[in-house]
């Protein structure tokens, strides 16, 4: 079972539910959804429990732990923590099944060493429910047999992207062209501040992912092509959480974003065209990539996830070679976690086989959403029967504790005594998300000027002028995100700002009419083209047609160029996009053209401060722009990284 965009399923029931009955909702998730129980308590508890009664909820949890003989591993390193284990409780250490597979009483009873955040719905559960839901499983694991606690996981690629109310900031593509360290470093405290304040303590992020084809959906999630620009970034970023106490997991170990076109997985009867296919590259393309994790180690990372892709041929999750050398060579003592059911994909020809294939290749968790305790019995086989050596799950084990241990878990598993430096959706974060989405503009062509002039009645047009989804791109309160258009106009980031109301803030003070009316379209001096693509993650993103009118264009793109072509107006178009999308067969008709990528919840009023002149044009391309899919083929750049059309 995978997750998946199962809004389309969901938005027609769980959406009216939800909606009609207001903010705070449980889940609907359908086969997927976690126990009933857990919904019913969780989200009642949430609807009416103030943080002094968490605060209590949580002291009866410690008090259940203390009363149990044996857990006081205080003075105990965790190798000695290890010796006092079981087999069946190491190997229960070694799995990470998603939320929706357990409860916490499963937790109570096995003890996984970790558990995977992931919903797909919208919307999303709120700060409170997800602290006190996380809470109530680490109660599971600190009433276990060894009361070791949890490491709850998740993905906060752009912000707690899966929590509802929170800044949703840039996407990575958005930082590579501000490719600003400084911001970056306090976006990493803002996101690390959020983090923390959910309870979500280990984040499975940054991606140093170096795109170098915009048809590969994952493209928004890298910084750029380039590993000199990902390398500070992700250095910031990651220092940035790390001082908030966040557990952090750069991804995808490692050349990812190399995989060649036509190349992408399929073993597991899924289609991609470029999504976990082969990195074929030469030793100096992969001592570049090497160089970024090392950095990142430098800095005080504590895990590292595996990639899904191969490197020249060998799929990542059974390199020995490279995953070793993280361990023996890079100075690494943290935990190496396969991704999502990846260890599936190696070449064994049993799930057996790769299991044992990639803990004996160096793998430490088994990232296994749904098998992990047909997993777990594997690596309990596997041991007794010389498959895998003790030494080995000894290692595992041992440093998936240190992990837990220096996080500060083991003296404070509900993070009631973390401080970070801001609350929860501070105004703060408001303000870096939004200086990082300005800074992020790039202008593709500037004929006309890349600002409105005072006094100007302006024609705002096209799918992306008023969605505030559109801005959010995917791994946003669910894995592909999703558009307002998706469903049917309602915001899907009620707190996020639209390009359109950016613009309608700003009108009185920068003297500007805006006109959305089509029958006024001839009244107006200039016409703003707001273009966009449509949400996606991972393989559903990637494009064999990369036209901003092509399979992953907005609905509704086309019919906005046809329009404003016709009405023979000053054009500046906006893209809002997770790539360079090729734009050949209409820049001619337009006058300016910027490029806006995904800017987050703030990114309606950071475009809208570009375009009355509040802030400069300092973006700058992270990543070749070409003017068609053979170009990519044949690399003829059409703008290069750096390329800017602001003066
Ligand atoms: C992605 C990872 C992500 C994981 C957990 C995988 O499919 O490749 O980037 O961290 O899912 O959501």
């Amino acid at each position: 079972m995978k997750k998946r965009k199962l809004l389309s399923l969901l938005l027609t029931s769980s959406m009216l539910f939800s909606l009609t009955s207001c903010a705070t909702k449980a889940l609907e998730t359908s086969e997927e959804t976690p126990a009933e129980s857990i919904e019913e308590t969780t989200v009642e508890e949430t609807t009416t429990q103030s943080k002094t009664e968490e605060t209590e909820a949580t002291e009866e949890a410690e008090t259940t732990k203390v009363s149990n003989p044996g857990y006081d591993y205080s003075s105990m390193t965790p190798e000695e923590i290890v010796a006092t284990l079981t087999l069946e409780e190491k190997a229960a250490q070694m799995v990470e099944p998603a939320i929706y597979n357990v409860e916490p009483e499963d937790m109570e009873e096995f003890n996984y060493g970790s558990i995977l955040s992931h919903y797909d719905d919208w919307p999303q559960w709120d700060q409170e429910t997800w602290v006190s839901t996380i809470n109530d499983y680490q109660a599971g694991s600190l009433v276990s047999s060894n009361g070791i606690p949890l490491l709850y996981g998740q993905d906060a690629v752009h912000g707690v992207n899966f929590a509802s109310g929170c800044v949703i900031f840039p996407h990575n593509v958005n930082i590579g062209a501000a490719n600003d360290v400084e911001l970056t470093y306090e976006m990493g405290v803002c996101v690390g501040s959020d983090i923390m304040n959910t309870n979500m303590i280990w984040n499975f992020a940054p991606c140093v992912a170096a795109s170098q084809d915009p048809r590969w959906g994952r493209t928004y999630e890298s910084y750029s092509s380039e590993p000199s620009i990902i390398t500070p970034l992700a250095v910031a970023y990651s220092e940035g959480l790390l001082s908030q106490g966040v557990v952090v997991c750069p991804k995808h170990f490692i050349c990812d974003g190399y995989a060649l076109y036509g190349t992408g997985e399929y073993s597991d009867n899924t289609y991609r065209l470029i999504d976990r296919g082969d990195a074929i590259v030469s030793d100096d393309v992969i001592n570049e990539n090497l160089a970024i994790y090392q950095a990142l180690i430098d800095s005080g990372v504590q895990t590292i996830m595996i990639s899904h892709s191969s490197l020249n041929g060998i799929k990542m999750h059974e390199n020995a070679k490279y995953i070793m050398m993280l361990k023996n060579e890079m100075g690494f003592e943290g935990f190496i976690i396969s991704d999502w059911n990846s260890i599936q994909n190696c070449s064994g020809a049993t799930l057996e086989e790769n299991v044992i294939l990639s803990i004996n290749s160096g793998i430490d968790m088994l990232m296994q959403p749904d098998n992990y305790d047909l997993c777990m019995q594997i690596i309990i086989d596997a041991v007794n029967n010389g498959d895998i050596s003790e030494e080995r799950i000894d290692d595992a084990v041992t440093r998936i504790i240190r992990v837990k241990m220096e996080a500060g878990l083991f003296d404070d598993p509900y993070l009631e005594n973390v401080e970070t430096s801001y609350e929860f959706n501070s105004d703060y974060s408001r303000e870096v998300a939004r200086k990082l989405a300005e800074e992020s503009l790039v202008p593709l062509k500037a004929d006309g000027g890349l600002t409105l002039e005072p006094g100007s009645r302006v024609f705002v047009l096209g799918p992306a002028a008023d969605d505030s989804g559109v801005l959010l791109g995917g791994w946003t309160y669910s894995w592909t995100g999703l558009t307002d258009q998706d469903i049917w106009g309602m915001k899907v980031c009620p707190e996020g700002t639209t390009i359109l109301e950016g613009l309608k803030d700003l009108a009185d003070e920068y003297e500007l009419e805006i006109v959305t009316n089509k029958n006024e379209i001839d009244t107006c001096d200039v016409i703003l083209l707001c273009l966009g693509e449509q949400t996606y993650a991972e393989w559903t993103g990637d494009a064999e047609d990369l036209s901003i009118t092509g399979d992953l264009g907005l609905d509704g793109n086309l019919d906005a160029i046809e329009l404003a072509k016709e009405a023979n107006l000053p054009t500046i178009t906006l893209l809002v996009a997770g790539r360079n999308v090729i734009i050949e067969d209409y820049i001619n008709d337009w006058d300016s053209v910027i490029m806006c990528y995904l800017p987050g919840s703030e990114g309606g009023a950071a475009i809208a401060n570009a375009l009355v002149g509040k802030c400069e044009y300092t973006g700058t391309l992270a990543m070749p722009y070409y003017k068609s899919e053979a170009d990519i083929d044949n690399g003829n750049v059409w703008l290069p990284v750096g390329f800017t059309a602001a003066k």
